[in-house]
């Protein structure tokens, strides 16, 4: 599949940037949060037992801390695969960060032999926002930041 004119430049801003480490997730994040929908737009970095979040773009959080196996973002590292969730009412396991939060995204972010350092975390507003199309644009955004890492 090949990505969208916008998302293309979201990918391409941020792989011509200088920057590195947390500033490079944090480009990352605002350049994110200008698309439509893309309401909360984080990054939670894997530690141990736990994913600690890391820059965002949108409300404060409570979940600023998330063991593996709860909630979306703790599935995704708990399966080892994004989640991409149509309406987040519909699920048990959910952690709400806002109450108008409907459908989420969560792409791994993984090193070059595969194993995850952390993830992208989207939230929208709207029911069904994420499809593949995202998910590719995410997992291609998140390469650019596996690859300049640490700080
Ligand atoms: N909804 C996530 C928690 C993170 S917030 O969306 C920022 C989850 O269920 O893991």
């Amino acid at each position: 599949m090949a990505l969208s004119e916008t998302f293309q430049q979201v990918v391409c801003a941020a792989a011509q940037s200088p920057q590195k480490g947390r500033a490079l997730r944090k480009l990352a994040m605002q350049l994110l949060s200008d698309l439509p929908g893309y309401d909360w737009c984080g990054i939670y970095v894997l530690e141990g037992e736990n994913l600690i979040l890391d820059e965002y773009v949108g409300a404060p959080t409570d979940h600023t801390m998330i063991p593996i196996g709860v909630g979306v973002c703790g599935t995704a590292v708990a399966e080892d695969r994004n989640q991409v969730i149509e309406d987040v009412r519909t699920l048990s396991n959910y952690l709400s960060c806002s109450v108008s939060t409907r459908s989420e995204i969560v792409v791994l972010i993984r090193d070059s032999s595969g194993r995850a350092l952390g993830q992208i975390d989207i939230d929208s507003h709207m029911v069904g926002t994420f499809g593949q199309e995202d998910e590719l644009m995410l997992q291609e955004l998140g390469e650019v930041i596996a690859e300049r890492w640490s700080d």
